[in-house]
């Protein structure tokens, strides 16, 4: 039983947003309408409030219960929003963060996951605007239940009819049940680079950014994991809800896994540890003197294949950044280090690997299965990794 905020749009479809909020409550949740100023053009708040029970809101300013702000309340009490049918205007204020009316507010102010089912025109759909903005709130973990194909209202046919509802019911089942599969169950992701000081100003690294990683952190965050954050230096923002260590060094990064891994009952290194470090690090700065000069690297310990040795029942995933032959040395990767999954990715491929927002995963399983990702944003490809833990799991348990 799951607290749902319905937004309503002024798609000509919203009359259909009253036979999903019944089927919602069938399935025993509670529905809170929310419609826009276009949305009631076409059908009653009136409608909804008796349907679900609960007053309607509309404007910002509507506050049903005197006292309290509706806006904040709502959003705080919500599991999921749902906003079905979702038009092209709406969307677009989505993306840009606006705040205009009480249905975009919530949708800012809420930290529950979003999901939209969108309805309008063909050419609308598909137009690179609307597909920018669907991209842009996809990016940052909103789900989209795909329009269908069909005959429109005015007489064209295409893309872009509102999903039948019990796509829509199915889709927050499957949703809510995803942001709770992973309660209880506490995850460690290693992110970003590692900093090897050569002096206090100069080092050796590598170009990771850490949004693999992070978005490994969010994904685990969004099925309701405890996640532990061990993180290289980066640019990025870690995600709310995780508990961040920062690092600079592959020993540091060693040492922080070693003193959480216990705890743990998921691990998976995504950072790209140096694997080798100046054999002594100069208290101060080497002044330039024309000469040559030549830096003696030594190992650095390998953090994941420490931890994979003692792994009892625990889910270790690694990944392979790999420039050549990548499914040969991931594959020795995974059982020499003792892994239950890798992921591989090519580093030199464009779109892929290294800083990009999006990255082409093979997953390559213990027992020799392999799965090809298609080219995806990392939050899509991270999404994918946290199944597969999640799929694991439950099989585990047996249920
Ligand atoms: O951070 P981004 O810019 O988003 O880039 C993402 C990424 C390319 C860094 C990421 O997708 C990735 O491939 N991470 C692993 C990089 C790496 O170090 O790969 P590797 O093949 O060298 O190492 C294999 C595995 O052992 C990795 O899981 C790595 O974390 C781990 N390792 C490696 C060396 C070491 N000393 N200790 C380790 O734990």
């Amino acid at each position: 039983m799951a607290k749902i905020l319905l937004g309503v749009t002024g798609s000509i479809a919203a009359y259909r947003a009253c036979d999903i909020a019944r089927e919602l409550m069938r399935e025993g949740h509670s529905v809170q309408a929310v419609l826009t100023r276009a949305a009631t053009r076409l059908i009653s708040p009136d409608t909804f409030a008796a349907l679900t029970g609960n007053p309607v809101v509309v404007d910002v300013f509507d506050e049903p219960v005197p006292g309290q702000i509706a806006h904040i309340r709502l959003a705080q009490e919500a599991d999921l929003a749902l906003i079905a049918p979702a038009t092209a205007h709406t969307i677009a204020r989505l993306a840009l963060g606006l705040a205009d009316d009480m249905l975009t507010t919530l949708a800012l102010a809420t930290r529950a996951p979003i999901l939209i089912a969108p309805a309008m025109n063909p050419a609308m759909w598909s137009h690179p605007a609307t597909q920018a903005h669907v991209a842009t709130l996809r990016e940052r973990g909103v789900v989209f239940i795909e329009p269908a194909y069909g005959i429109m209202a005015c007489g064209d046919e295409g893309w872009g009819k509102l999903a039948d509802t019990p796509t829509i019911v199915q889709a927050v089942a499957l949703h809510l049940r995803h942001a709770s599969d992973l309660q209880g169950v506490h995850v460690l992701i290693t992110a970003g680079p590692t900093y090897e000081p050569i002096d206090p100003v100069r080092f050796v690294g590598n170009r990771s950014s850490g949004k693999m990683g992070y978005a490994l952190a969010e994904a685990a965050l969004a099925h309701g994991a405890t996640v532990t954050l061990i993180t290289g230096p980066t640019a990025l923002t870690p995600p709310a809800g995780a508990t961040v260590i920062r690092v600079q060094t592959a020993q540091q990064m060693y040492e922080a896994v070693q003193a959480h891994f216990d705890a743990c009952d998921v691990f998976i290194a995504a950072a790209a540890v140096a694997d080798y470090r100046p054999e002594r690090a100069l208290p101060r700065k080497r002044k330039r003197t024309g000469e040559a000069w030549t830096l003696r690297l030594v190992p650095n310990p390998d953090i994941l294949a420490s931890v994979a040795a003692r792994k009892g029942d625990r889910f270790v995933v690694g990944f392979a950044a790999e420039t050549d032959k990548a499914l040969q040395h991931a594959q020795a990767k995974l059982s020499g280090k003792n892994l239950d999954l890798i992921a591989a990715n090519n580093v030199l491929e464009p779109g892929s690997g290294f800083e990009v927002d999006t990255n082409r995963l093979t997953l390559l399983y213990a027992d020799g299965r392999i799965e090809e990702l298609p080219l995806m944003s990392k939050r899509a490809c991270a999404e994918r990794i946290i199944e597969v833990v999640a799929e694991h799991l439950r099989q585990r348990r047996g249920a």
